[in-house]
């Protein structure tokens, strides 16, 4: 709970920061649409953080920057892999000097449709996000203030900063540009997309009895539901019968909160692995086995998680279907890798 503190202290600061922050239309900015992909919506974004190239390329800078960590080894992308869909191979990524935090990274495709952040939807925005790895003890254990003054002493940060905000690199500008750079990851080409948004024929009849399974049989869009195989929802699946990490109840202290956490998107599902919120499931296959059995039984567990039984080929359409939401325009798209 420290931590929470600690962070709310540095929020209020860099909320003071953008109080301060004078009317910047006397300079000139790019202005940025995101391509928005057939049966998507629109992406909400700020009043105070639009859209402008200058903002996402400083944000791209920054996210791969291991400045960012205390002893300049890791960046965003150190546990936010493109290649991966902006998420990790491992169960748990080590943060500075090794350390290991409780919790899975989780992909960033799609991000800037979701309501809340983080697992237990404890933050309602990527701005606030932002403070969380660069505080948190297990991963840069930095301090944002620090990484202003350490950006100030270095000349294309400064021009960046300029161009993107009309003021010198601080708390606000690192906060607002690297959120304004993870709007922009977009995922919406998928086998899926194309079939269903685009009209075109492009899925199997494997995939089919697959998609068919998950929507109708399976009741997976219960909760994996709309554009973005989410509902926007907490809930509990009952992975365990009891739960290390509270989950939801760590925001609202009650009972009915315990174990609940975010519905996660399935898009890019095949190389996001492992799985779930401590990433203690290895495979699709392993995350079938879960939902055959119906979970554990936990208080909490949504009653819509029930026991089923697939054959062989049934389970061989599931997981084709699955793999039918990944987007390989997204893990290679120059605009969103490295600019070192
Ligand atoms: C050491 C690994 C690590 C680093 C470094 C890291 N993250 Fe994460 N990220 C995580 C983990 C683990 C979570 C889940 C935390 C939770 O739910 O409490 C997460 C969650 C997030 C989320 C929430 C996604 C969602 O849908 O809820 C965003 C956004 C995010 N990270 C962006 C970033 C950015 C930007 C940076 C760099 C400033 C960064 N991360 C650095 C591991 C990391
Ligand atoms: C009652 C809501 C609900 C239903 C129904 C549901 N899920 Fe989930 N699903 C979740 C939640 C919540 C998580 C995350 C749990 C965690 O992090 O511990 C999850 C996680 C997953 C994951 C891992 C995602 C990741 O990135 O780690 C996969 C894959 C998945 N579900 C597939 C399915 C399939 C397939 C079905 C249908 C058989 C299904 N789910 C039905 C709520 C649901």
């Amino acid at each position: 709970m420290k931590a929470v503190f600690k962070i709310l202290f540095v929020l209020t600061g860099t909320l003071l920061f953008s109080f301060v922050l004078k009317d910047n239309s006397a300079f000139e900015t790019t202005p940025y649409k995101v391509e928005i992909p057939q049966g998507f919506p629109d992406i909400k974004v700020p009043d105070d953080n639009q859209l402008t190239k200058e903002r996402i390329d400083l944000g791209r800078m920054l996210f791969y920057d291991p400045i960012l960590s205390v002893d300049s080894s890791i960046s965003c992308a150190s546990c936010h892999k493109q290649e991966f869909a902006f998420a990790d191979t491992v169960p748990i990524s080590p943060g500075v000097e090794g350390r290991l935090a409780g919790r899975n990274a989780p992909t960033l495709t799609n991000v800037a449709y979701n309501p809340t952040v983080l697992f237990d939807g404890f933050l309602q925005s990527l701005e606030m996000q932002i403070l969380v790895p660069i505080q948190e003890h297990a991963e840069f254990d930095f301090n944002i203030v620090d990484i202003g003054k350490k950006l100030n002493q270095d000349s294309t940060y400064v021009k960046m900063s300029f161009a993107a905000y009309n003021r010198a690199p601080d708390p606000y500008v690192i906060t607002r540009s690297i959120s304004a750079f993870e709007r922009t990851l977009i995922s919406g080409n998928s086998k899926f997309d194309q079939e269903v948004y685009q009209k075109k024929k492009v899925m199997n009849r494997s995939e089919k009895r697959g998609m068919n399974l998950f929507y109708n049989e399976l009741h997976c869009a219960e909760c994996h539901s709309g554009f973005n195989f989410t509902n926007f929802s907490t809930q509990n699946n009952g992975l365990y019968e009891v739960y290390s990490d509270s989950g939801r109840q760590r925001v609202t202290e009650l009972e009915s909160d315990r174990a609940l956490f975010k519905v996660p998107t399935l898009r890019n599902i095949t190389l996001t692995a492992p799985y779930m919120h401590d990433g203690s499931i290895a495979t699709l296959d392993e995350v079938i086995d879960h939902y055959e059995k119906g979970g554990k039984a936990h208080p909490n567990k949504n009653p819509k998680i029930q026991p089923f039984k697939l054959n062989k080929r049934e389970r061989k359409d599931l997981i084709n279907f699955l793999n039918c939401l990944t987007d390989t325009t997204f893990l290679t798209n120059k605009a969103f890798g490295n600019p070192f």
